[in-house]
Formats: C-alpha cells, sequence, structure tokens
C-alpha cells in the first residue's frame, strides 16, 4: 500500500545548519525557457529546469497549444512552432502560476485564436488588469473577471502594433509579456521600467536570436526595446539554481551563530540577490564566488554564516525589487536578529501567491515574534520566536521560510499545508534535512521518484 503523504511540515529546533547544497533549477528562468523554446524554430534543449509545478504549468500549457515536449534525464526538449502555436481546445490551466499566466497572454496576443487563461483560487485574486491594458494598446481583444481585474483571462489574439509604453510597477512579469508580445509588433516596441526589475528575459532573448537594447532611464529607470517582426531560433541552456530557492536556508543560517551553508551552482543575478546585501548589512557573513558562464546569467557558489546575533536593519526601499520574492526569508532573519526591523514600500507583496505582507505578519505573531503590518510594510521586532502551527497561505514561500524559522525556534514549527511547497521547491524538506535540519517526514511519498 502506497503510504499517505503527510499534509504537514514539521521542522523541530537542532543544531545550526551547515553543509553544501545545489538548489532545483531557477523557476523564472525555466519559464522563460520553456517559452521561448516553445515559441523558436527547432529543438531547444533546457537542462536543470525548476521541477515545481509553475513551471510544470508552463510546459503543460505549451502542450495544449501544440508544442512537442520530451523528458530526459537532464531536463526537457520543445519542439518550437516558429511563433505561430495551435488554437487550444481546452482552457490553459495555469495552477498557482503568475508568470505562466501573465508571460504567456504576451505570444497569445499574437495568435489569430481564442485562448483562457485561468488557474487556482489564489492566482484568481491576482491582478491582470496590468497585461490587458497595454496588451490592448498593441491590438489584441483582452477582457477578464471583474472588470477586467482577476483571471480568468480571455485572450483573442490578432495583428499587434508596437507600442511604447511606461510600466506603472516595475513587474518584470509584464516588461516579459510584453517583449514577448513585440516579437511579433513590425517596429520599435519600447519600455519603460520605473526602477529595474529581474532581467532574465532581455538576457535570454538575444540566445534565441532576438536582441533586446537596454538602456539606463531617467531616474534610475530602465528602458527596453525590442524590434518585431523576428523569428526565434532554437538553443540550448542549463538553467542556474534558483537564488530564491536557496534563499530560506541562507536567511537560517544568517538567524544562527555557527551555522554556515553554501549554495551551489546558484544564480547571481545582482536583480535577485537583494537578500545578500540585507543580510550583509544585518551582520552575516555572505562569501559570493562568482564561476565563468557563457550562458548570460550570472552563477557561482554563495556561502553565509551567521554571526553571534543578527542586528535589526531597515530595508532601504530601492532595495526592494531586488528582493521582491525573497520578503518572506528576510522576515526570517529580522525574526532573530537584536532590534526592531522594517521594510516599506512593498505594497506589491499583498498580491503575491497570499498577501505576504498578512501572512507573514500573522504567521510570525503566531509564532511568537512581535510583527505586524503596515499598509506598504513589515515590522518585526527580532528575538527568539517560540514555536507553534501556522497556514501556509497557499504561498510556497510563507511555508519554506516559517519552516526554516523552526530550525532556531524554541520549540518546533509546524506548517499546516506541506503541499504548496512544491510549486517551486519539491525536494526542499530533504535539503533541509540534508543539512541538519530536523525534519519530521522529510520525503513524504509523493515527492520520492
Ligand atoms: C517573476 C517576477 C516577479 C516575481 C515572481 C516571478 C518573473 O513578479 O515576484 O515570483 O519570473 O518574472 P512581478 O513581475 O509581478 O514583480
Amino acid at each position: 500500500m502506497r503510504e499517505r503523504p503527510s499534509a504537514q511540515l514539521t521542522v523541530r529546533p537542532g543544531g545550526p545548519l551547515t553543509g553544501r547544497f545545489t538548489p532545483p533549477g531557477d523557476k523564472s528562468i525555466t519559464h522563460r525557457a520553456y517559452l521561448l523554446g516553445g515559441l523558436a524554430e527547432g529543438e531547444t534543449r533546457v537542462e536543470q529546469p525548476n521541477p515545481g509545478l509553475d513551471c510544470e504549468a508552463t510546459l503543460s500549457c505549451l502542450a495544449a497549444l501544440g508544442v512537442p515536449v520530451t523528458r530526459h534525464e537532464h531536463g526537457v526538449t520543445l519542439r518550437g512552432l516558429d511563433m505561430r502555436l495551435r488554437e487550444p481546445d481546452r482552457v490553459l490551466e495555469c495552477g498557482n502560476s503568475g508568470t505562466t499566466l501573465r508571460l504567456l497572454a504576451g505570444p497569445l496576443a499574437a495568435q489569430p485564436f481564442l485562448s483562457v487563461l485561468a488557474g487556482d483560487a489564489s492566482l484568481h485574486r491576482r491582478p491582470v488588469d496590468r497585461i490587458v491594458e497595454p496588451l490592448r494598446r498593441m491590438g489584441a481583444r483582452l477582457s477578464a473577471r471583474d472588470q477586467d481585474r482577476y483571471p480568468p483571462l480571455v485572450v483573442q489574439g490578432g495583428e499587434l502594433k508596437p507600442i511604447h509604453y511606461a510600466l506603472p510597477v516595475a513587474s518584470a512579469q509584464v516588461a516579459s509579456a510584453l517583449l514577448l508580445a513585440g516579437l511579433y509588433a513590425a517596429g520599435v516596441t519600447r519600455l519603460e521600467l520605473p526602477v529595474p526589475a529581474r532581467d532574465h528575459t532581455q538576457r535570454m532573448l538575444p540566445a534565441f536570436g532576438a536582441p533586446v537594447r537596454v538602456a539606463e532611464g531617467a531616474d534610475r529607470g530602465v528602458t527596453l526595446e525590442v524590434e518585431g517582426p523576428v523569428r526565434l531560433r532554437a538553443t540550448a541552456m542549463r538553467v542556474p539554481g534558483d537564488f530564491s530557492a536557496a534563499a530560506f536556508f541562507l536567511a537560517a543560517a544568517a538567524a544562527t551563530p555557527g551555522a554556515s551553508v553554501t549554495a551551489v551552482g546558484v544564480g547571481l543575478n545582482p536583480t535577485r540577490t537583494g537578500l545578500l546585501d540585507v543580510l550583509e548589512a544585518m551582520g552575516a557573513k555572505v562569501t559570493r564566488r562568482p564561476q565563468p558562464t557563457d550562458s548570460g546569467e550570472p552563477y557561482g557558489e554563495v556561502t553565509v554564516t551567521g554571526p553571534e546575533r543578527l542586528r535589526a536593519f531597515d530595508v532601504p526601499r530601492e532595495w526592494l525589487p531586488r528582493l521582491i520574492d525573497e520578503v518572506p526569508a528576510w522576515a526570517v532573519a529580522a525574526a532573530s536578529a537584536e532590534g526592531v526591523s522594517t521594510l516599506r514600500g512593498a505594497e506589491e507583496l499583498r498580491v503575491k501567491e497570499s498577501d505576504r505582507l498578512a501572512a507573514m505578519a500573522g504567521n510570525l505573531s503566531a509564532l511568537g515574534t512581535a510583527a505586524r503590518e503596515t499598509p506598504d510594510g513589515l515590522i518585526i521586532a527580532g528575538g527568539r520566536p517560540r514555536g507553534g502551527v501556522v497556514a501556509a497561505h497557499a504561498d510556497h514561500r510563507v511555508a519554506m521560510a516559517c519552516a526554516v524559522l523552526g530550525t532556531f525556534s524554541e520549540g518546533p514549527v509546524t506548517i499546516e499545508d506541506r503541499a504548496t511547497i512544491a510549486t517551486s521547491y519539491p525536494l526542499f524538506a530533504g535539503t533541509l534535512a540534508a543539512l541538519g535540519g530536523h525534519v519530521d517526514d522529510p520525503a513524504p511519498a509523493s515527492t520520492r521518484t
């Protein structure tokens, strides 16, 4: 009989985390590699893709759009359709994945057919008006629930024209959707971001034969230009490890005296590694060892060693885009630091997989840390968390953050719904155990291969 996977994840306090680990392939980069591979002409081989459910959702949407997908020992090969996808005969299920839904809307806006993008309850609470508006300006017809604000999203694609568009939020998902749409529009599509966001799409498009002009704009902004029409050419790539997955162990190491963990083969793209700067400012020792790469994405090893006690730190507002997905991990470090740490300008976190400001403030409070949300941030008074039982809020990053907090709390921490972790990091609990974390049932049957 198959063992029933435990719904809960319990982590008990123990010795400090130590050792080396290899995080799974980067989720953001994997989505892009799959999408560009599906659009390119020829076979694109993607090695070490992220194995989580979000990237699986992108693959199954591409398969429903006619892209032949094959799996091999090292990853996935896609036989791209030379920019012309096929009309799907079913709803495109994006699961929990905002990146799948928003990025895919870009190329779908240029296809002469109807598609419907939908997902789980959490995805249906995340805004899509930010892509509906500019894609309409490019000439596509889109509509969405609740006055075009939330999924399901219906896209009736057609011929696109280029636009010059200033993004109201520095969203890499929106910029990427528009760059992908811009590949189809005759002329220059120009996008202005108020501050830089993760730049994986700009780095990857040239490898597929589509140059992107990048210029520093006024007031720290950045301008991106793509000139269409362009046809993509297949390529091969190896996805670097996911810094956002590694972040939980790095933050836990920073929070514990005597802890020292090394992430191996991890992406070190500076648009993603703001957490390292924050941990350094809080007194942790951070050693980055970049390795040569021809993939366009910096990567290497990073070691974080915990000091006797972290110091509280107010995260400067302008650092936030570089740690947008690491706020739950930062909150764990702040919960152990001496003094009161703050974060501001983070209202975007209210529309992630959960309302992360509310979820982290609520969970930290339930675990015995004095934490409170503000309209646009968090205030956390560090100490030794007591431990307890918390909800995952259908958010993989909230679940993983609270789990690593259990390595240095007084009592155990239990996450009620561990299944959500598989969104990005199915082997998270096993890695936590391998680094010395005391995890009940680190490899439930559902994650064994
Ligand atoms: C992502 C961009 C970010 C990030 C998300 C992944 C991407 O979202 O939070 O987890 O892969 O482009 P926004 O573009 O909404 O900031």
